[in-house]
This record gives structure tokens, C-alpha cells and sequence, in this order.
């Protein structure tokens, strides 16, 4: 349950249909925002508005494929046709990519990568950007990075490209938008339990689990929640002062 006041306020999370997404998204209704969910998975971002309107929230669904400039500048219109105005955006889609080293990916591979992970992110930022910098009190933008945005990881090249790549949008945006009212922060998480790392065969098969583990303090993957709780602290007055940030969540994973 979350601890945040944001009644009153509107908040768009691209990836709202899975894992952090919809834990961003289920969080941000409890706090009393209204939510726009958007994914290119229309039932599970339907069964997300559904768990927020079985709290007693309030939340619209958008298909929106963040490859496609129309589809997030019609999520960004969704938020202030619906709900009158955006505060806050979370550009949390993404997939985990292939698993070969460099040298293998395929290009199509890696242009799929870059292109959901780093320039989905752009153009998410760029279509809330244009609502936000016209509003008289800003707004707030968070995206979604990864630990694997500020260190290498073998057989992940293009993820790892795309994360540093998101950090690098994240620093320079919040430079050039301060002035507007606007912060601009990422979250960093380590390995966190959701269908991504399902699909990648690292939950589910216990020996590359156990040594996924390992490279965390606290010896377990971290929570969908540990991560929207942090991603909810980034949107509060609490991190008033905190721009261009790229905050950790990993127990430890970057720490040495
Ligand atoms: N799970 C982890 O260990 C981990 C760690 C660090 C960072 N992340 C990042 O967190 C974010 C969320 O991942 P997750 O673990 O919740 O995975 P997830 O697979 O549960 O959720 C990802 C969501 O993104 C959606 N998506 C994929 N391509 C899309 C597109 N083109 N347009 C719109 N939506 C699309 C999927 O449909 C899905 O609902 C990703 O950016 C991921 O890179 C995850």
C-alpha cells in the first residue's frame, strides 16, 4: 500500500500491463491519482485497470506501442482528454532482448532492442514533454533503466546499450527542462521478479536463479513493489531537489 498523496493528479505508465508497470500503476491509483495504462498487451492492461477499479480507482487502458510516435502522442491526448492534464510519466516499457554476445546479435535483434528500450523511451518523453512544458507547474518524468544502464553484462549488449542510453537522455533532458518545472529522473533496478526474467529462463531455472541471486546483498530478486515504491518517491515533493538522477534499487548488485 502505498504511503504518497497524489489526489488530483494524473499519471501515464507506458509497460502498465506486467510486472513494474502495472505495480507503478496499481501504486499511483492507491495514492489517488488517475492512471493511464498503456502496452501492446490489451488484456493484461485491461486486467491492471481492472485491479485499480476493484480499489476504488480510477484508470483508462490505451494500446500504445512505444515504437510508434502516434500511438504514445495518443497516450499523452488519452491523459488530458480523459483526466485534463499529465503530472506524471513513467517510460517503463521494455523487453530484455536477445542472449548471445555481441558478435552474434542479429540486427534485427538489436534494432528491436534499441528501438523499444532507448528510442521508445525518447518518444514517450518527447510526447509528454510537449503537455507537460505548457503546463504552469511542470510535471514529472521517470524512466525506466536498469543496473544493467551503468554496468556491462555479458550476452546482453543491446539491452545494456539501450539502458546506458536511457541514463544519458535522462542526465541531459533534466538539464534542459529544470526551467520549466519539469524533473527528469530514471530508476536503476537489479534483477526483479516479473515475466521478463520469466521469459528470459533466469526465475525459473534454479541454478542460473540461485547465481542471479547471489549478486544481490540480501540473496533474493527484488519485488515489482521495491521498485514503484522508489519510482513514487521520484514523483514526490520528497525528491523535490533530485533531477538527473539515476537511482539505484539492487541491493548491493553495483555496489562492488
Ligand atoms: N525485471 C527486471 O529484472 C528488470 C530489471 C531492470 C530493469 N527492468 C526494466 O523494467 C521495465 C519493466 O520490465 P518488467 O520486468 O516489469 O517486464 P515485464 O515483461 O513484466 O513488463 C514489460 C511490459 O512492457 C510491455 N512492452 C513491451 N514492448 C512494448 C512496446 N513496444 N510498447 C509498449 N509496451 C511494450 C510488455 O507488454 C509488458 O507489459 C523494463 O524497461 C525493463 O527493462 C526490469
Amino acid at each position: 500500500m502505498s504511503s504518497f498523496d497524489f489526489s488530483g493528479r494524473v499519471a501515464a505508465v507506458t509497460g502498465g500491463a506486467s510486472g513494474i508497470g502495472r505495480e507503478v500503476a496499481v501504486e499511483f491509483a492507491e495514492s489517488g491519482a488517475s492512471v493511464v495504462v498503456a502496452d501492446v498487451d490489451d488484456e493484461g492492461g485491461q486486467d491492471t485497470v481492472e485491479q485499480i477499479e476493484s480499489d476504488g480507482g480510477e484508470a483508462v487502458y490505451v494500446n500504445t506501442d512505444v515504437t510508434s510516435m502516434d500511438d504514445v502522442e495518443a497516450m499523452v491526448e488519452t491523459a488530458v482528454d480523459e483526466f485534463g492534464r499529465l503530472d506524471y510519466a513513467v517510460n517503463n516499457a521494455g523487453i530484455s532482448g536477445g542472449e548471445e554476445p555481441a558478435g552474434d546479435v542479429p540486427e534485427e535483434g538489436w534494432e528491436q532492442t534499441i528501438d523499444i528500450n532507448l528510442n521508445g523511451v525518447w518518444r514517450s518523453l518527447k510526447a509528454e514533454l510537449e503537455v507537460m512544458t505548457e503546463q504552469d507547474d511542470g510535471g514529472i518524468i521517470v524512466n525506466m533503466a536498469s543496473i544493467l544502464g551503468k554496468v556491462g553484462f555479458e550476452n546482453s549488449s543491446a539491452y545494456v546499450s539501450a539502458k546506458h542510453g536511457v541514463l544519458g537522455l535522462t542526465k541531459t533532458a533534466a538539464w534542459e527542462y529544470a526551467g520549466d518545472g519539469i524533473r527528469v529522473n530514471a530508476v536503476c533496478p537489479g534483477f526483479i521478479e516479473t515475466q521478463m526474467l520469466e521469459e528470459a529462463g533466469i526465475s525459473t531455472n534454479e541454478n542460473v536463479r540461485e547465481w542471479i541471486e547471489g549478486m544481490h546483498s540480501q540473496d533474493r530478486l527484488g519485488k515489482p513493489e521495491e521498485i514503484a515504491d522508489a519510482v513514487l518517491w521520484l514523483c514526490s515533493d520528497g525528491a523535490s531537489f533530485t533531477n538527473g538522477e539515476a537511482l539505484t534499487v539492487d541491493s548491493g548488485f553495483t555496489a562492488r
